[in-house]
């Protein structure tokens, strides 16, 4: 059994903002893409052999001596990101191994905090036979959808809404297949897998794989690592 791991890194983090790229912003003296590909390498049932993360252009360099410590056995290959995200994730896809791959992950450097549980969760479920998994929690705001004028057009059942997180599983043919086509639009990997008619599973997402997105969440970051004892 063996799994690849691909690893979107190549956003600006414009709504952080500050100086550097997002997955380079540190939290407790390390970088929350150094944070996420540990928390990778930490699900040992995940049986991680590849980790393809995809980086602002011109960093690879860097980026591939700051991770070669923390990945372990596993193969580590680092390209260049694109536009964008469903770009990045394109392009680390056709670096990962043609033969022997069981399982695909795709995982925000950004959802830097992920529990090894979530991981084993998702990998599991697709070695089960999901052809692609996404953790989730349950909604807590009341959703509203509306028109371009603002004006509200109906309010679904919050019972039947989900967030959804990352690490999304994928079997990896399913996946490719979902890249092969237009990815305009996607905001995740499972959405390309719904495009194209596929089944998505759900599995227990956690508070913890919450998306470092605005300058607050910097510090849940900093309580999170605190409360592990990091
Ligand atoms: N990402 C990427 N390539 C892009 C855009 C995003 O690899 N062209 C990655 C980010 O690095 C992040 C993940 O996709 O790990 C989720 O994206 P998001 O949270 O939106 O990060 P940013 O795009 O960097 O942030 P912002 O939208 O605030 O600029
Ligand atoms: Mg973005």
């Amino acid at each position: 059994m063996s799994t690849a791991a691909i690893i979107p890194a190549a956003g600006l983090g414009v709504r952080l903002g500050g100086e550097a790229p997002k997955a380079f912003r540190e939290v407790g003296g390390d970088s929350l893409l150094v944070h996420a590909v540990r928390g990778l390498s930490a699900a040992t049932a995940a049986g991680l052999s590849c980790f393809v993360v995809a980086v602002p252009p011109g960093t690879e360099d860097v980026v591939r001596k700051q991770l070669d410590p923390y990945v372990g056995p596993a193969e580590l290959r680092v390209v260049p990101g694109g536009a964008e995200r469903t770009d990045s994730v394109r392009a680390a896809l056709d670096l990962v191994p043609a033969e022997g791959i069981d399982c695909v992950l795709v995982h925000d450097a950004a959802r830097s905090f992920v529990p090894v549980d979530v991981i084993e969760r998702v990998v599991a479920a697709v070695l089960a036979g999901a052809p692609a998994v996404v953790p989730v929690i349950p909604v807590t705001d009341t959703i509203k959808r509306v028109d371009g004028d603002g004006v509200v057009v109906d309010t679904p059942d919050r019972s039947a809404l989900v967030a959804v997180q990352t690490p999304q599983g994928f079997e990896p043919s399913v996946l490719r297949r979902a890249h092969a086509v237009e990815g305009a639009g996607a905001t995740d990997d499972a959405m390309l897998c719904e495009r194209l008619g596929v089944a998505v599973r759900t599995v227990e997402g956690s508070e913890d794989a919450f998306k470092v997105t605005r300058p607050r969440d910097l510090l849940l970051a900093e309580w999170i690592l605190a409360e592990r004892g990091a």
